[in-house]
């Protein structure tokens, strides 16, 4: 299904990342992968990883603040492929104190380092990557629920995941010409690192699965198959929408 595409991958931080179960599937269907850890703590998980989907896989370091690494990415990516069809944003970050109090407590360092680390790097991705999607293509990030609805210690990373899926719109609005589609997915809970950091998160899962419609927490393969969607031309005429894949937690009322 995607067989002489190329796709780069921000957010790998071990086996257990939702980026990982994506990048899974696009290299199952047949497209080429570059890989990118956010540092030397991370190179050795990734580039394993990398090793493992077999072939020559290229391993990129970013962290998503500093827009020189962001540049020598997509350098090197250009040094390395002739064009670039699918980018997969899976990145986020709060500072942990401002995932356990009240959101009033906020302050204002965390906020900035949220919304820069969350929402903000999608647009400096997004014009880094676009001079090498020359045939156009598809953006893929990843949010949840807690951007719509308040969901006890998600804070303030809620709102910067309100701001990421305002981004997915006003990006799919600037690119749609190019034909390079941006979406974002909506995933209901899954134990990763990330996740770990939010507190009473084992919570969430349980009162998730006991109120889904689908009763029960989704897998992440499930996360990677919409992702293998969205890339692909299965979902062609789909750009600037959030697409749930939450069991269908997100429709209930009581
Ligand atoms: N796990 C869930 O329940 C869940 C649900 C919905 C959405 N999400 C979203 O999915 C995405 C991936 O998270 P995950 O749950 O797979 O956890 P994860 O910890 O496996 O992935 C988060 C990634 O963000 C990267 N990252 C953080 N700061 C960075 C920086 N400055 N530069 C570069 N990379 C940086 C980390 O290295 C890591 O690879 C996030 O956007 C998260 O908000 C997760």
């Amino acid at each position: 299904m995607l067989k002489g595409k190329v796709g780069i991958v921000f957010g790998i931080a071990n086996k257990r990342s939702i980026a990982w179960s994506i990048a899974e599937a696009w290299h199952r269907a047949g497209a080429q992968l570059a890989l990118t850890y956010q540092g030397d703590r991370l190179r050795d998980n990734v580039a394993e990883l990398a090793h493992g989907l077999g072939g020559n896989i290229p391993i990129y370091p970013c962290d998503v603040t500093k827009d020189e690494e962001i540049d020598n990415v997509f350098k090197s990516l250009g040094n390395d492929f002739d064009c670039l069809d699918l980018v997969l944003h899976s990145v986020a970050f709060a500072p942990k104190e401002a995932l356990e109090g009240q959101f009033l407590e906020t302050e204002r360092e965390a906020f900035r380092v949220a919304h820069d680390v969350s929402a903000y790097s999608l647009v400096a991705i997004s014009r880094a990557a676009l001079p090498l999607m020359t045939n156009g293509g598809s953006i893929v990030t990843m949010t949840y629920y807690g951007s719509e609805k308040v969901v006890p210690h998600y804070n303030v990373m809620g709102v910067a995941k309100a701001s990421l899926e305002a981004t997915v719109r006003y990006l799919s609005y600037d690119l749609g010409s190019r034909k390079v589609r941006v979406n974002a997915i909506s995933a209901g809970p899954v134990k990763t690192l990330a996740a770990r950091g939010i507190r009473g998160f084992s919570s969430m899962l349980t009162y998730h699965s006991e109120h889904a419609p689908l009763k029960r927490n989704v897998e992440i393969e499930e996360i990677g198959n919409t992702g293998l969607y969205l890339g692909s031309d299965l979902s062609a005429g789909v750009t600037g929408e959030i697409i749930f894949v939450d069991c269908g937690y997100n429709i209930m009322g009581m």
